[in-house]
């Protein structure tokens, strides 16, 4: 199939507010490129749902940034990542408009650092329900390191209180205690954490105040960019492709105030966000 190669922003997509995470990670070390911003904020949590959902949401999502003009796209999403980035990769950019388009996630890039990290080789996941019933953080780590032993751990709280905002509520320590407790007790040789979901770094204060000395604790803004430089440099086609203004826009499919303002406690700074609808 003929497609035109185009210049455009990187796409950073999430199920809501927790990409900015990623996004902010990204922006402080590749300032340079054209972004835009896409919370799926009307259909967020994704975290509960279904396979077959999270993918067709996703799918929509990428189609959509896409549209954009974005040649790359981040599912800056633990729970799109673990659910629906190979299908989209190996079935749905293959037969695209323009299969040089590339989708990448957060999970492959936060594993690959973990032999660096880990003294022990136990490693603690905290994540969504739906990223831990997947078992891709097992997966994954096993494929590099087939010796590291892996435990996942779900907080289904921890997503709402960051998006009702009481991350730093009192109500917080105790979902934040309790699941720490409850990953330390299923296996204490643990020395690493990772927070395997974008929204999870909200708690950082938290979970840093729960947490016994000497554990680390893993967050996925800095790998990813990390990983993201490395990639670009190692595919200067694409790098060409990325256009760079410094931009950033904000889609959200929810009310782009109510987004706007809740983006802001992310990125502690204001913005301003369109509403999109995906189909
Ligand atoms: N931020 C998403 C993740 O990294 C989860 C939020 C949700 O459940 O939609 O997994």
């Amino acid at each position: 199939m003929q497609h035109s190669a185009t210049c455009g922003p990187i796409g950073v997509f999430d199920s809501g507010y927790g990409g900015l995470t990623i996004l902010e990670g990204i922006r402080k070390m590749l300032p340079q490129y054209d972004y835009v911003y896409l919370g799926d904020n009307a259909r967020t949590p994704y975290g509960t749902r279904s396979f077959d959902i999270v993918y067709r949401f996703t799918l929509q999502a990428v189609n959509r940034l896409f549209d954009e003009g974005c040649p790359l796209v981040i599912l800056g999403c633990n729970t799109a990542s673990a659910k629906a980035l190979r299908s989209i990769q190996q079935n749905d950019l293959p037969c695209s408009a323009d299969p040089s388009r590339r989708v990448l996630g957060v999970i492959r890039p936060t594993v690959e650092r973990l032999s660096e990290i880990s003294r022990t080789g136990h490693i603690g996941v905290f994540g969504t329900p739906g990223t831990i019933q997947s078992r891709s953080y097992d997966i994954e780590i096993s494929k590099i390191n087939p010796d590291f032993v892996t435990t996942g751990h779900a907080c289904p709280m921890w997503v709402p209180l960051v998006e009702n905002n009481e991350a730093e509520s009192d109500g917080a320590d105790y979902f934040v205690r309790q699941e720490i407790d409850r990953l330390l007790a299923a296996d204490p040789e643990i020395d690493t954490i990772i927070l395997g979901c974008t929204h999870y770094p909200l708690l950082e204060q938290k979970i840093r105040k729960y947490l016994p000395e000497g554990i680390n604790l893993v967050m996925q803004g800095e790998i990813t960019a990390v990983s993201l430089a490395d990639y670009l440099q190692r595919h200067p086609e694409m790098e060409r492709r990325i256009s760079r203004e410094g931009s950033c826009r904000y889609l959200t499919t929810e009310n782009a105030e109510k987004f706007s303002s809740m983006a802001s406690v992310f990125l502690h700074q204001p913005i301003e966000a369109t509403q999109v609808r995906l189909s």
